[in-house]
């Protein structure tokens, strides 16, 4: 059976060394509708995608909306208490939550668009 991918947005609307948060509409696994708050990195070609929930008190990672990245823009930042994250594998290298890791999301680009895998979205909202 093949997997749904669900476009997020096109590569080109997130310029390379940034992050956006999105909040998406799954249906979990017990198939009631969620909301699920996503952050997504570019970096050149690449892109990584995690649940934007800090391991440590399960908030949003940008305190300030938006505010994704550290002052170098190497590390994602949680914006409560200043846990930093590795990009590429969503580990917490130095703060209160050091070792654990954010939930990582699978994307991947096809035809220029960032899609999701491994989640099924909501597609008829009526909001
Ligand atoms: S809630 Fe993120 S570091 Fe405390």
């Amino acid at each position: 059976m093949s997997e749904e991918a669900y476009v997020i947005c096109a590569l080109s609307d997130i310029p390379s060394q940034k992050a956006r948060g999105f909040h998406l509409g799954i249906v979990n696994e017990k198939g009631e509708p969620e909301s699920f708050p996503l952050v997504v990195v570019r970096w050149g070609k690449n892109v990584f995608g995690y649940r934007n929930k800090c391991p440590h008190h399960g908030v949003h990672l940008d305190w300030e909306s938006g505010s994704f990245l550290d002052d170098s823009g190497q590390r994602l930042l949680c914006g409560k208490h200043g846990s930093l994250f590795e990009i590429g594998t969503g580990r917490c290298s130095s703060g209160p939550c050091k070792g654990e890791h954010l939930e990582k999301v699978r994307l991947e680009v096809i035809d220029g668009d960032i899609c999701v895998l491994g989640l099924t979205l909501i597609e008829d909202e009526n909001a």
